[in-house]
């Protein structure tokens, strides 16, 4: 089925023409010559697109919009503050507030720093591991993603340099001799290992860490003085508001936390073990715009609103039941659809030997009116409930009905 996307096409055409690219940066992958360019407004679970097409999104603004879409309660709280200043030129006790909030809500956090985006939360987090240890290379895992800053990137990327990633060394996920054998090559040399908590790559199955994995990695980093860092930025919140390590059990020393933490406004955060207090205030990071108080007003109800509802275990129930009803609606299709991660982040892929299918049955579903890729995990939030599943399942059927003969 096509839709109608003139009016999208058109601005694309126009964005070529000012901005590199047209759409830049994680956005850019996701547009495709058939499907929405531009929104012309959002609401809960849905968007519509400049040419007036709903959407039911499994991409959630690539994480962030955990509450929904224009959420009252968020809203509100961020209007309040936006009221009375945002970008003052000293900061707002709300920033206090909030630290407190983190500290109450995620196991490890005993002090709080903040940014705007998760790669300053990942970047701030390796700085400190450098100054606490004094020692330069980071440890992180294949395909894993940290942000965009040129040691996050992967070697040879346009734009960076070698001495970018000359000291990061990269390791296969859920590989413990593979981990065992950098930490004796680089015996002295390691100050952080750096991961999700779970690995979630682009174009793969996500997989979770196998039994005692974790457990062992911390033992490890303990004995040789190596700093645990969490990149909570895709999964916080979505797995366990005390953090994502909770549910596979070890204790890190940093978590990284960002998209989900205000629902949409710009703010992210560093939590981290009381020890590394004093390193964290050494180092020096910053940004202009880092004491906004909107945004961090809005993280505030952001959180209280998560423990309100209990929005993990919403997420996770509606999300076990999206992957049960796909799989079975897949099956009487003869189709074998794999579903891994967590529930609230399932990331979806066809068994077949003919690639070509998982991608046709996605952009049929894009043509059908969900939002979703074939190549990236997708994000529940606490406002997919079951009206929002079965009409995924259904509009996922009926993008099956006119690829596959039953
Ligand atoms: C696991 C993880 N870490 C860090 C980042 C970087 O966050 P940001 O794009 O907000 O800088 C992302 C973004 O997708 C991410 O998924």
């Amino acid at each position: 089925m096509k839709f109608d996307q003139k009016s999208s096409d058109k601005l694309f055409s126009k964005a070529k023409e000012l901005i590199p690219g047209g759409i830049f940066g994680h956005y850019k992958y996701a547009v495709r010559n058939e499907g929405p360019k531009f929104f012309s407004k959002a609401k809960d679970a849905y968007f519509w697109d400049v040419d007036g097409n709903k959407f039911i999104d499994l991409i959630c603004g690539w994480g962030p919009m955990i509450l929904g879409y224009n959420n009252p309660v968020i809203d509100k709280a961020a209007q309040e503050q936006y009221s009375l200043g945002n970008t003052v030129s000293v900061a707002s006790p709300v920033m206090i507030e909030l630290a407190e909030t983190l500290v109450d809500t995620v196991e490890i956090a005993e002090w709080a720093l903040f940014g705007k985006n998760g790669g300053d939360s990942t970047q701030l987090a390796v700085m400190i591991s450098r100054q606490e240890t004094g020692k330069d290379k980071v440890l992180k895992i294949d395909g894993g993603y940290h942000g965009a800053n040129g040691w996050m990137q992967r070697e040879g990327s346009p734009g960076t340099i070698d001495s970018d990633s000359s000291e990061v060394i990269s390791i296969p996920w859920n590989n413990i001799e593979e981990f065992d054998s950098a930490i004796s090559t680089f015996e002295n040399e390691i100050a952080c290992f750096i991961s999700s908590p779970f690995h979630h790559p682009t174009s793969e199955d996500n997989v979770l860490p196998k039994k005692g994995y974790w457990e062992h990695i911390q033992k490890v980093c303990n004995e040789k003085n190596i700093i645990i860092i969490v990149d909570d930025v895709r999964t916080g919140f979505r797995i366990d508001l005390a953090g994502s390590n909770k549910a596979f059990n070890f204790s890190p020393d940093l978590v990284c936390l960002g998209k989900a933490i205000a629902n949409g406004y710009p703010i992210s955060a560093l939590v981290g073990k009381n020890y590394l207090k004093e390193a964290a205030n050494k180092v020096y990071f910053s940004g202009t715009q880092f004491f906004n108080s909107a945004p961090m007003a809005a993280a505030i109800a952001t959180i209280n609103e998560l423990k309100n509802i209990d929005a993990t275990s919403l997420m996770n129930h509606h999300g076990n039941d999206l992957k049960n009803k796909m799989i079975s609606m897949a099956k009487s299709f003869d189709v074998d659809l794999r579903v891994t991660g967590v529930p609230s982040m399932p990331y979806f892929r066809i068994e077949n030997d003919d690639k070509e299918l998982h991608f046709k049955w996605v952009d049929n579903c894009l043509a059908k009116g969900i939002y979703m890729t074939s190549y990236h995990n997708h994000f529940l939030s606490a406002v997919h409930r079951e009206s929002e599943i079965d009409l995924i399942v259904s509009l996922a059927s009926k993008a099956f009905e006119e690829i596959i003969e039953v």
